[in-house]
């Protein structure tokens, strides 16, 4: 197995952070998972493309980055059948499906991060979520060494969450990810955006689309290092959300099933007085107010600074308090930005 010491991790991170971990494994298949587990690691991280991952300190813990490739494709005559790698490329996987007339995955281009990544956050983007298209998870334990496959519903996903990021959390590694997408497709255009498209429509034509709505707002990684939405949007009692009402009547709110109500953290940042706001090397994207981006050579500990300070105006204000999207990973493992801001 591949392994290296005293490794940067700048170019396996979307923020660009420049941390070090002592040591990081590469493993490609499941023998090389079995070897690594008779190691015994206490501490370490999993880490996909490493694009929604914060390094808040100079140093990282121990890495295991997964690299185990592979597509593979059965049909019957109703549905088709994906089974993927986990270090596959997500938006090549988008690409590869729409390229084979696999349609389903189009609302969800452009996303960075691998395979392996998507259903730990059930990545969701224009109206459509992960999960809806997969079938099962298999999952490598490392204290029971051997993959274990997760049935949809046992993967308990909810908005941004699984149960991947909970019980979970630093016991194995996702190896393939199961997909199970209709033959019948059937397009969701209801996004602000996507109703624009004149039917008749392709799954190309929603791919494209969203790929021109996605570079219009979020500023590309390869250009100005970013994570994409950094918190995640707030979901609020229904009284809170009508106090709130009154006062802010133009306030975008999306009603939940269980009568809570989810708005937009952008929005509530933006109204914070925060949109564009930068201090050193690092602010808050002036398009797009829940990314925030690192100009130039930020620490992992400045971003951390500068969430909190956002977290704190946005309470303020709103006596709401923004949860992140992005793991914030210090020397001894996962931390919250509530904890790193008290140490500031
Ligand atoms: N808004 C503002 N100011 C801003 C940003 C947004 O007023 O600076 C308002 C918008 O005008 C709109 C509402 O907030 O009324 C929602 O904005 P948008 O449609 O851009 O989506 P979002 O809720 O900010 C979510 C996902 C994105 C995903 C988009 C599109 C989360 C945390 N983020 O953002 O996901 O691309 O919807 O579906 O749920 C990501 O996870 O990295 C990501 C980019």
């Amino acid at each position: 197995m591949k392994i290296q010491h005293q490794f940067s991790l700048q170019a396996l991170n979307s923020f660009n952070i420049n941390a070090v971990t002592p040591k990081i494994f590469f493993p490609a298949s499941i023998n090389e998972l079995v070897e690594l587990s008779h190691l015994h690691i206490e501490q370490y991280y999993v880490l996909g493309e490493g694009s929604n991952t914060l390094f808040c300190q100079q140093t990282a813990p121990v890495i295991i980055k997964p690299s185990i490739k592979g597509i593979s494709v059965e049909q019957d005559e109703d549905y088709f059948y994906l089974s993927v790698g986990c270090a596959e490329n997500w938006h090549d996987l988008v690409e590869y499906c729409i390229e084979h007339e696999i349609d389903g995955l189009e609302n969800l281009a452009l996303i960075p991060g691998s395979v392996g990544a998507a259903p730990v956050q059930n990545i969701g983007a224009y109206g459509v979520e992960v999960e809806r298209f997969i079938d099962c998870v298999s999952w490598f334990d490392f204290a029971k060494q051997e993959v274990i496959e997760f049935s949809h519903n046992e993967c308990q996903f909810g908005y941004r969450e699984s149960i991947f990021k909970q019980q979970l959390k630093s016991s194995g590694v996702i190896t393939h990810v199961h997909f199970k997408l209709p033959k019948v497709w059937q397009p969701v255009l209801s996004y602000q955006g996507l109703n624009e498209l004149v039917p008749p429509v392709s799954a190309s034509d929603v791919m494209l689309k969203v790929i021109q709505l996605r570079q219009s707002k979020l500023p590309d990684p390869k250009e100005l290092a970013n994570a994409g939405s950094f918190f995640k949007n707030p979901v609020v009692s229904a009284t809170l959300f009508s106090d709130l009402q009154q006062q802010y009547p133009e306030m975008p709110h999306y009603p939940q099933k269980n009568g809570q109500v989810k708005l937009a953290a952008g929005w509530l940042i933006e109204k914070s007085g925060l949109k564009g706001y930068r201090i050193g090397d690092v602010g808050v994207h002036e398009k797009q107010a829940l990314v925030l981006v690192n100009y130039h050579k930020a620490s992992g500990q400045n971003i951390a600074e500068l969430a909190h300070y956002i977290q704190k105006r946005v309470k303020q204000k709103f006596n709401i308090l923004l949860n992140t999207e992005v793991r914030f990973i210090g020397e001894q493992g996962e931390v919250t930005c509530t904890e790193i801001g008290s140490q500031l």
